[in-house]
């Protein structure tokens, strides 16, 4: 199992870490019904795809049990909280359809979660082994278990190659606006003894042009069938500096990430946030008073600079996320 829990569900209450305050203080949250749950979201109380889904599948449990709200009004309330990672809308559908069924919406929740955590650990294993012992990984954001509920995604491989001695070290990049490299990564690092360095976003090229970084993994928020795929703003370019290197480029998602839907990157929604995410720094305002700012939270990277796919079922190449959809629709290989 991983250290780390993000959240769970418990005395009827979903209880979550408090991802705004880490690494400075651990606190909990006791949230009752489904509006505080849609506000954590959206506050990214609590983040990262898979967990998002997670939580909003313990949302829709809270809205049946709490709030007695109608089932779509509820599934409406938690998809509007963030547009981007599919993990969102998969965790809402699968307890609308049991709650709509008559079946236990805490015991789809809980299968929900649990199916989540499986396909991380498996990815853990399936990725540890695309490094050489020693090497030198770069990641970007957090996708580690605070981002997944345990494990992670990205940092799932890193935990399993350093957990079977590997010697891996990792780059961390800070990831403006929110930190959540600097917070959260280099905090679920520390917390495992994994050896690391922040660096600011700006400086990945620099360690990359210098044979300092033998590969880099990040996780993903919506993966289409062209195996073009969104995550945190800034992944595009670490991806096209890897091409540029020479260095090999892993995205790792459990299946919920899969949109089959979704035909290329274009498609993929992308949420823009408040400008005060960017022209302040801890909340002191660092850019004139009179300046403005776009803040796109997600962008899209091409297929092309993709090496592979880490999945729960193994390393896919870009080319064979599309028929690997099909067979997932069709219940193969799940
Ligand atoms: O805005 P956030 O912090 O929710 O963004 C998170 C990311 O971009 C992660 O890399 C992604 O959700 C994958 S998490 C396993």
């Amino acid at each position: 199992m991983g250290e780390v829990r993000a959240l769970w569900f418990e005395e009827g209450a979903l209880r979550l870490l408090d991802q705004r305050l880490l690494p400075g203080e651990l606190k909990v949250l006791t949230l009752r019904s489904v509006e505080p749950v849609a506000e954590a979201i959206r506050t990214l109380t609590v983040r990262g795809a898979p967990s998002i889904g997670v939580a909003a599948a313990y949302g829709m449990v809270l809205a049946q049990r709490s709030d007695h709200l109608e089932p779509d009004r509820a599934a409406e309330l938690l998809r509007s909280t963030r547009p981007t990672a599919y993990d969102l809308f998969v965790g809402v559908d699968r307890v609308l359809h049991a709650w709509k069924a008559g079946e236990d919406t805490l015991r789809a929740a809980t299968e929900y979660k649990d199916k989540v955590v499986e396909e991380c650990r498996s990815i853990g294993e399936h990725g540890a082994k695309l490094f050489e012992p020693g090497a030198r990984v770069l990641t970007h954001c957090n996708a580690g278990a605070l981002a997944t509920v345990e494990w992670g995604t990205a940092l799932a491989p890193i935990r399993v190659a350093h957990r079977e001695g590997r010697k891996i070290f990792v780059w961390v990049d800070e990831t403006r606006p929110l930190l959540q490299g600097s917070r959260l990564t280099a905090w679920e690092l520390k917390e495992e003894g994994i050896p690391h360095a922040v660096i600011v976003d700006n400086a990945a090229g620099h360690f990359m042009a210098r044979g300092e970084v033998d590969a880099v993994i990040v996780g993903a928020d919506r993966i289409t069938r062209s195996g073009d795929f969104a995550n945190k703003i800034g992944t595009y370019e670490k991806a096209v500096l890897a091409h540029e290197n020479d260095i090999p480029f892993y995205v790792a998602a459990p299946w919920t990430t899969f949109d089959p839907k979704t035909i290329s990157g274009a498609d993929i929604p992308i949420e823009e946030r408040g400008g005060p995410e960017v022209t302040s720094f801890h909340g002191v305002r660092s850019a004139p008073a009179e300046s403005s700012a776009r803040n796109p939270a997600f962008d899209v990277t091409p297929a092309r600079y993709v090496r592979g796919f880490v999945t729960p079922s193994g390393v896919v190449p870009p080319e064979q996320i599309s028929s690997l959809m099909d067979r997932l629709a069709r219940g193969v290989g799940k």
